[in-house]
């Protein structure tokens, strides 16, 4: 898979971190998709129009991002679907990027929609800074919100994935999904996931499940 790494300290990229630390280098591809962003919805949604709607916001930094699909009752083939976001650089090349594979030729069917994997969004955009991955995560988990979203209006209920947070260390209260986003801000391992959540600092009995949950989003996420 082609992850852009960060680069060597002090290299000129395109985006220069705040302490000049380091440089983000975007691909070509990316910038393509963040100058002139695919299926972006520059109108006032009119939600009638859509039969499926998705909405997510990021623990890890606070943006949301809102998509609308038409879905093909008949195939349940994604007609359409458009998109908004409070989101950065990354999320708008993310889900315009996302936009054009869950439509290509007719469509992908809802089940297929739900196999695209942030890596294949990922690598159709060349990569992305490592700090920038869950921003690709933010669509992911829209897109999926709007497929519940299909489900549900269609009582469809079986067909319904949530995904419940687990508390893994009942002293600091820190759950599975905190976890999550603490690998996908580049936390892999277990000293630096505790550093930004203080899981098992008092209880030390929960590491070995800690340890296990990063194993699992490390390899769900980077492969
Ligand atoms: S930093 Fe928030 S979506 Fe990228």
């Amino acid at each position: 898979m082609n992850h852009k790494q960060d680069p060597v300290a002090g290299t000129k990229g395109d985006v220069t971190s705040h302490d000049k630390a380091k440089s983000w280098f975007y691909s070509d591809v990316v910038k393509d998709h963040f100058f002139n962003p695919r299926n972006f919805l520059h109108e006032d949604a009119n939600e009638a129009d859509y039969n499926a709607i998705g909405k997510v916001g990021s623990p890890a930094c606070g943006d949301e991002l809102r998509v609308w699909m038409k879905v093909d009752p008949a195939t349940e083939q994604i007609k359409e679907f458009r998109w908004k976001t409070f989101g950065c650089g990354s999320a708008i090349a993310s889900t315009s990027m996302a936009s054009v594979m869950v439509t290509e030729g007719e469509g992908m069917t809802l089940d297929e929609a739900r196999k695209l994997k942030p890596q294949d969004i990922m690598e159709r955009l060349g990569g992305l800074p490592q700090r920038k991955f869950h921003c690709s995560v933010l669509c992911d988990k829209a897109l999926r919100d709007a497929i519940n979203d299909y489900y549900r209006r269609t009582d469809q209920f079986d067909k319904i994935i949530t995904e419940a947070s687990r508390i893994i260390d009942p002293v600091s209260k820190v759950t599975d999904k905190d976890i999550e986003e603490a690998v996908l801000e580049g936390a892999h391992t277990l000293e630096l996931v505790q550093q930004k959540t203080k899981v098992g600092i008092g209880n030390p009995g929960c590491l070995p499940a800690v340890e296990e949950l990063i194993r699992f989003y490390k390899e769900k996420y980077f492969g």
